[in-house]
């Protein structure tokens, strides 16, 4: 609809006039409004009310008769638009024919992104923390792929770095009958192990050396080193995979890690010295002074010659430039990151790397869980694998105080506690600090995934009931206010993808659903569908519940969330 209005408009206003059609807060302002007319009032030397009258007058012709069903202008110079009842009729016929297809866009056609999410470290516990970059992530991907784009999501792995070296020496010093204890539950033992050896090396200088010197091994490529790693980055993908499957995030594209870098390493640096970007420092650091820029010093590398993190980043920035000509490249990293960014963004500037000004951070803050949640973990960091498990346990246990016959109550009690969840997460805007209520999150009323998934599960069962429904009504039915209002509101869905997707903001989406949820259940409470005795009525309301299915169906799968059939 909203292209369609703008479409018009630009038949009437000059060329290159910017067009900003929104749908205002209140339906009295219109179904969609314009202030097109502030702009060429000042070029024009005239008011904007009476260039709104213009327009207006102009429009009424480009437009087909049963397109627009007022035009007002409302000073100081506002357009407000209502659309035909007959327009709104014939897109719902339009929707119900597209079923799945709705919502898809070609928008983003010839274009790659490459967004970098959920990036886990090697030999540590996946924790609450990432979740966010997750569940963010693969909304993003989803979208972009719903727009046309080609997507290459990867995970950078955290694989490379001096913990290493440590991780490396505490293993070597345990006993044999330890490292089988180590074997038996890797992940959360070397994630212990590294807590234990770094407390060890703190008082003690000649510990850390060696640690230090495990690590130079590990990066000339020392034959036994290279072992020990590589079976700590097996057995950490196994869990992260493991993981990745729970969540149900869409597959990645790339695993690549933060040591499949290694070999562009040295050339960045050279590169850096060479053009002056960088220097050497007494002690052999490479470091690029940035206080010019209010970034402090950044370094490459350390003093015995390891590499940093932010060096990682460089070489994966040269790397992913070179191979995917991408269009954007986007990582989705936590707000603590910022800086580390803003050094990375600079670096890559002043050293003239292609691909910077198409990379972008995607920051987010942070998620903590509510006093009383898990309670009995207090204290040290909550692993991803226990929200999981907890949410999805006490989904089971309200699914069964509410519909305690439901046949595959597991199944949904997984996509009702997954969803809630990333609901919970997604529904608000990525930068705001969140923190994780787990009643809140599973309630089946209020802004919650749960309520959108029970929403459109009402509708799912009066289409069983119905059967068989034709896919095309009479575009001459008379509706009432709530059915319009319902009704212009699901059309806005192809639009709300393209506005949560332009600002990343997936909680554009997620609000748009929340807010389709509650007059659906306006209209549910007030409007009988099977009972409705006339046959032209019941087929539209028919077409309206089958057209929410459709939406709330596809809009839950752009967030990850299932949309189960009866809960
Ligand atoms: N693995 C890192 C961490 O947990 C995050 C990686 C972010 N991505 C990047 N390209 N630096 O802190």
């Amino acid at each position: 609809m909203r292209d369609k209005i703008i479409t018009y408009l630009k038949k009437v206003v000059p060329r290159n006039t910017e067009i900003n059609v929104t749908v205002p807060e209140k339906e009295t302002f219109g179904h969609y409004s314009t202030n097109v007319a502030f702009q060429l009032a000042e070029h024009l030397g005239k008011t904007p009310v009476s260039v709104a009258e213009d327009i207006i007058s102009h429009l009424r012709q480009k437009a087909p008769e049963e397109f627009f069903k007022k035009i007002e202008v409302v000073p100081p110079g506002f357009i407000n638009f209502w659309i035909h009842d007959k327009a709104l009729l014939s897109n719902l016929n339009h929707l119900l024919k597209k079923t799945s297809q709705w919502g898809k866009s070609d928008i983003g056609r010839g274009k790659t992104v490459r967004v970098e999410y959920f990036q886990p470290n090697v030999a540590k516990i996946p924790h609450v923390g990432h979740l966010r970059s997750a569940v963010i992530g693969d909304a993003l991907k989803r979208m972009f792929i719903t727009e046309g784009y080609t997507v290459v999501s990867d995970t950078h792995i955290g694989d490379w770095g001096t913990q290493f070296g440590i991780l490396i020496y505490g293993y070597k010093s345990l006993s044999e009958q330890e490292k089988d204890e180590v074997k038996q539950n890797p992940v959360e033992k070397l994630n212990q192990l590294y807590i234990d050896e770094t407390r060890l090396i703190e008082d003690d200088p000649e510990r850390r050396k060696k640690a230090k010197e495990e690590f130079a091994k590990l990066e000339r490529g020392d034959k036994e080193n290279r072992e020990i790693w590589q079976w700590m980055v097996d057995v950490s993908m196994e869990k992260f995979r493991e993981i990745i499957s729970q969540l149900n995030l869409l597959p990645f594209e790339k695993h690549r890690s933060e040591s499949a870098y290694e070999d562009l390493m040295p050339e960045i640096v050279e590169l850096s010295l060479r053009k002056k970007v960088a220097k050497k420092t007494d002690d052999g650091a490479v470091v690029v002074d940035l206080l010019d820029y209010g970034l402090d010093e950044a370094v490459l590398t350390k003093s015995d010659g390891a590499s940093t993190y932010l060096l990682r980043d460089l070489a994966t920035l040269k790397y992913w430039q070179r191979e995917l000509d991408f269009w954007k490249n986007l990582y989705v990293v936590d707000v603590r990151q910022l800086h580390h960014f803003k050094q990375l963004f600079k670096v890559s500037e002043l050293l003239g790397l292609k691909g910077v000004n198409e990379s972008e951070h995607i920051e987010f803050g942070f998620m903590s869980l509510s006093e009383g949640a898990m309670s009995t973990r207090k204290g040290s960091v909550i692993s991803l694998q226990s929200v999981l498990d907890d949410v999805v346990a006490r989904a089971r246990e309200v699914i069964q105080e509410k519909n305690p016959d439901l046949e595959n109550a597991d199944e949904v009690a997984k996509e009702v506690g997954i969803g809630a969840l990333k609901y919970f997460d997604l529904s608000h805007h990525r930068k705001s600090n969140i923190i994780f209520n787990r009643e809140e999150a599973l309630s089946f009323e209020g802004d919650t995934g749960p309520y959108i998934q029970y929403t459109n599960a009402r509708f799912l069962s009066i289409l069983r009931k119905i059967g068989k429904t034709p896919n095309k009504m009479s575009e001459g039915e008379t509706l009432d206010d709530t059915e319009r209002l319902l009704l212009v509101a699901l059309l806005r869905f192809p639009e709300v993808i393209e506005s949560a997707l332009e600002k990343r903001t997936p909680n554009t989406l997620a609000f748009y659903l929340h807010n389709l949820s509650q007059k659906a259940n306006e209209f549910y409470h007030s409007h009988p569908v099977m009972q409705e005795e006339s046959t032209g009525k019941k087929a539209f309301r028919v077409a309206l519940a089958r057209a929410l299915s459709i939406t709330f169906t596809s809009g839950l799968s752009l967030l990850g969330i299932s949309a189960p059939k009866q809960m």
